[in-house]
């Protein structure tokens, strides 16, 4: 059965208190948009259709960047969620197959609740709500249900106090049919308490059609929608633990789970070691075996199998980390790759090159890669020894097992087996720091006299 994804986000989100529309605050370094839209992209949709409204702009500027396919369309009065789901209408129209609507502010839909909503359709269902078993019922809408499944869906608002007492309640996601979907869509009106057009009494007027509609269930916590502060940040608590016991049943070593923090996207190997305090930012692949130690921070980057890298390292966007390369203490990577068995031990920024395999870059070594205009690449050849504290001027080019002495600052490229030495001569004086230390003492006391 094909799939097309409504995903409703015009909503303002007032209790966030914030100028960022409600949908684009992170969750893992995410938008929760993006979370929605994963969960959906499950079922490999043929369409994806996000409504915008509140933040319009700013939202579908995220979306180019995160679900390039989908088609935004705006809602400019927020009428209700019949409404919103209606503003969908025209791109949708001629699709043949199910239309599944999902909240971009209720980010952990798993993929497998999706497909248990599909599978009820195609047994027959018109219209398949996903319900849940509130613990606080509160403001949601009701599920009334009798002999022949779902008979309809109550606002909170406008139940009796009978229907405030089920426990059974509405998701908001649902799954019908594209033309069905919009046929009941165009039958609801407002007259209810808030004046707005409940997607939620499509369900009444699929039951007067003789159309049967179900409930699948799923836990409480799939279902967590966002609307403070308050309820991101045990958003992001409940995702950091749903993570860390994903990687540790993949096969990750996490020697303090509790301080490692992943991103919505962070992969890593099986046999990989994660050391306490590591934080990983979007777009991070680590490869089998590989060790990230202690108060490492990674984003945008990649590390082969066999490196080390840490304690103390940042990894930033473009950094490459060949086989059982090394990045220590202190040392910062940016667009950057490092060869097999390259190692940047101590105290650097390696920033616009290209390591070669088994070079040694010293301690406090600086590729100088940026003239307050423009970025310069820096190449350092294959067994190349870097001496302490050099300063690579970029665009500069270091050979293969070539050298610098400690100091020096290269300007120029480095052949192929040469060494370069680039600093000031030293002279020794002999006898001149004794005399020097008196000459300061004597000062020091005339001026005490
Ligand atoms: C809705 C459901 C309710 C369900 C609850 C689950 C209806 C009428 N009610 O209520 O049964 O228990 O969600 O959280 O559907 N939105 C728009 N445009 C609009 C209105 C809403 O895009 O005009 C978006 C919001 O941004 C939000 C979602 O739709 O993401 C739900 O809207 P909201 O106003 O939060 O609905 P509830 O009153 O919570
Ligand atoms: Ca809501």
């Amino acid at each position: 059965m094909n799939t097309a994804l409504v995903i409703l986000a015009a909503g303002q989100g007032s209790r966030m208190n914030s100028d960022l529309p409600k949908v684009l605050h992170k969750l893992a370094g995410a938008p929760l948009l993006a979370h929605a839209v994963r969960a959906g992209q499950f079922l490999d949709p043929e369409k994806v259709v996000v409504v915008t409204g509140h933040g319009a702009a700013a939202v579908e500027r995220e979306v180019e960047t995160f679900a390039p396919d989908a088609i935004c369309v705006r809602q400019t009065e927020q009428n209700g969620t019949a409404h919103a789901v209606d503003q969908a209408r025209a791109v949708l129209d001629g699709f043949d197959g199910d239309v599944i609507i999902l909240y971009g502010d209720t980010p952990f839909i798993t993929g497998d609740t999706l497909e248990r909503m599909i599978a009820a359709r195609s047994t027959g269902a018109s219209v398949v709500v996903l319900g849940f078993e509130a613990q606080d019922p509160g403001r949601y809408g009701r599920l009334v249900t009798g002999a022949d499944g779902l008979d309809r869906i109550v606002e909170a608002k406008d139940s009796s106090p009978e229907e405030l007492s089920i426990t059974l309640c509405n998701s908001g996601v649902i799954a019908a049919n594209r033309a069905t979907l919009f046929d009941l869509i165009a039958r609801v009106n407002n007259n209810n308490a808030s004046g707005e057009y409940y997607l939620t009494d499509i369900v009444g007027l699929a039951r007067q059609d003789g159309l049967q509609c179900e409930v699948v269930t799923c836990p409480e916590a799939e279902t967590l929608g966002i609307n403070t502060r308050q309820e991101l940040a045990q958003a992001e608590t409940l995702y950091q633990t749903q993570a860390r016991t994903a990687a540790l049943e993949d096969g990750v070593s996490l020697s303090d789970p509790a301080s490692t923090y992943f991103a919505y996207d962070t992969v890593i190997g099986r046999d990989a070691i994660i050391g306490p305090n590591v934080v990983f930012g979007l777009d991070v692949t680590v490869e089998s075996g590989a060790e990230i130690r202690a108060f490492s921070h990674l984003e945008g980057c990649h590390v082969a199998q066999g490196a080390i890298v840490g304690p103390f390292a940042r990894l930033r966007p473009g950094a490459e980390i060949g086989e059982s390369a090394r990045v220590g203490n202190f040392v910062e990577v940016k667009n950057a790759t490092l060869d097999e068995g390259a190692k940047v031990n101590h105290l650097s920024y390696i920033g616009d090159a290209h390591v070669g395999a088994a070079a040694n870059v010293g301690a406090g070594t600086i590729t100088c890669n940026y003239d307050g205009v423009m970025k310069h690449r820096t190449e350092i050849g294959a067994n190349a020894f870097i001496g302490s504290d050099t300063l690579l001027v970029a665009p500069v080019h270091v050979g293969a097992e070539a050298m610098t002495a400690s100091g020096t600052v290269v300007t120029e490229d480095i052949p192929d087996g040469a060494l370069a030495i680039g600093r000031a001569r030293q002279e020794n004086k002999a006898g001149f720091a004794r005399k020097l230390m008196q000459m300061l003492k004597a000062k020091k006391l005339r001026k005490m006299q």
